[in-house]
């Protein structure tokens, strides 16, 4: 299951990747914003995604604001959350092959729709590498529990 959630500025791309996942088979779950017409804070958006993943409720989310920075500030408060804000499909493919990164952050004002797209499929279809960038994982886990406690 992937969760995905938008402000109004990423509002048509999270629709369109909306219709990817559900056109690969993966069960979507869509936290909003559910129109792309009303101004709405995208804290409130990239709270709701990040929760589920920080808490182990979905594995995976896609976050979509304009540029896509405000949502990687707020996903990067939670625990756990790896939060990759990717500007192109390389980007978004390292983002899973070095980060593992479990939350892949767009910018539906700054990524044309299809590359975008191609984007979520690269980071999806890419495995972590594990080894020395475990390791790496590791140190911020252990950052985490230090400042979290
Ligand atoms: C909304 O206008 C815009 O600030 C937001 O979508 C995002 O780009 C913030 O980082």
């Amino acid at each position: 299951m992937i969760v995905i959630g938008s402000d109004h500025g990423g509002y048509e791309l999270k629709e369109a990747i909306k219709a990817l996942l559900q056109a690969r088979s993966v069960t979507v779950l869509d936290l909003g914003t559910s129109n792309g017409g009303d101004s709405v804070d995208y804290p409130d958006f990239g709270e709701s995604v990040a929760r589920k993943v920080s808490l182990g409720e979905a594995e995976k989310g896609v976050l979509v604001c304009g540029t896509g920075i405000g949502m990687s500030i707020v996903a990067n408060k939670f625990p756990g959350v790896r939060a990759a804000l990717a500007a192109d499909i390389y980007m978004a493919k390292m983002a899973k092959l070095h980060n593992n990164a479990n939350i892949l952050v767009l910018g539906g004002r700054v990524l044309d729709e299809n590359e975008a797209c191609e984007m979520v499929a690269a980071w999806l279809d890419s495995t972590f590498e594990g080894g020395r960038h475990q390791a790496r994982l590791d140190k911020i886990s252990a950052l985490e529990k230090e400042l979290y406690k």
